[in-house]
């Protein structure tokens, strides 16, 4: 049988000790090709367990990538099988032109650059931005860089896309593209967002993050809007 694409059990993040951990006792299961989003407020700790899955914060508990434990020695390749996207794009974008930066993992990987550089002109043409190939990566607008991060994750296929916020700075258009692009992939999603639209589109499951759990786990994105109509303030007469 084909393993989770990701599963954490009791998994729990403490940045200050002694102090309240920011997740304690988090377990959720997504499985293979599944697409789960993962809501809550400010500082709810989402980006803290996509941070964790990937070892690059210290967590307690149990994380298992495709069935294989997270710990210092299958960090490396699961770093290679996992795709993540920052929250930040300048965070991943490290060289000076946008297909370089797209070409970089295929390149690491050992496939030749001309080959290299097909497949990322490829992908920024499925994410929009074909005409931004030669583009300085300092030139671009906040909006181009996330979806130049993003063709640099998603150009080497992996099985678990770890997403932060990735239509947080696409205009409509993009946002709307992007969440069908990401819906029709053949890989499991775990989608950090504000954004419940985008995130209807791409996702079958809704988790929210809260007080350091998992305080909800649904497929009816229509509970999870209840769950931020019912923290709005008392004044609030419209639609979230
Ligand atoms: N490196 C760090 N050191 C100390 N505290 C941190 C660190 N990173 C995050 N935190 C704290 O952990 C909490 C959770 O942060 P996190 O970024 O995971 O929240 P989030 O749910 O992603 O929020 P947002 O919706 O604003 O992106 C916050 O209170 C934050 O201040
Ligand atoms: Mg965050």
């Amino acid at each position: 049988m084909t393993p989770p694409a990701i599963a954490f059990e009791d998994v729990a993040v403490c940045y200050e000790s002694p102090g309240p951990g920011v997740l304690e006792g988090v377990s959720l299961v997504v499985g293979h090709r599944e697409r789960v989003a993962l809501v809550g407020r400010n500082g709810s700790g989402k980006t803290t367990l996509l941070k964790a899955a990937v070892g690059l914060v210290p967590h307690r508990g149990l994380i298992h990538v495709g069935g294989r434990r997270l710990d210092r020695h299958s960090l490396g390749e699961i770093r290679r099988q996992v795709g993540f996207l920052f929250n930040v794009p300048e965070d991943q974008l490290l060289f000076p032109t946008v297909e370089e930066d797209v070409a970089f993992s295929l390149l690491r990987r050992g496939m030749p650059a001309s080959e290299a550089l097909i497949r990322a002109r490829e992908v920024l043409a499925d994410l929009g931005v074909a005409s931004l190939a030669e583009a300085p990566v300092h030139h671009l607008s906040h909006g181009e860089k996330q979806r130049v991060a993003l063709a640099g994750v998603l150009v080497t296929g992996p099985e678990l896309l770890l997403l932060d916020e990735p239509s947080a700075s696409l205009d409509p258009v993009g946002r709307r593209s992007l969440a069908l692009l990401l819906g029709r992939l053949d890989t499991a999603i775990l989608l950090a967002t504000h954004d419940l639209e985008f995130a209807r589109t791409v996702c079958s499951r809704f988790l929210v993050l809260d007080g350091g759990r998992v305080c909800l786990d649904t497929e009816d994105p229509g509970r999870v809007a209840r769950w931020w109509a019912e923290r709005m303030p008392a004044d609030h007469r419209g639609p979230i």
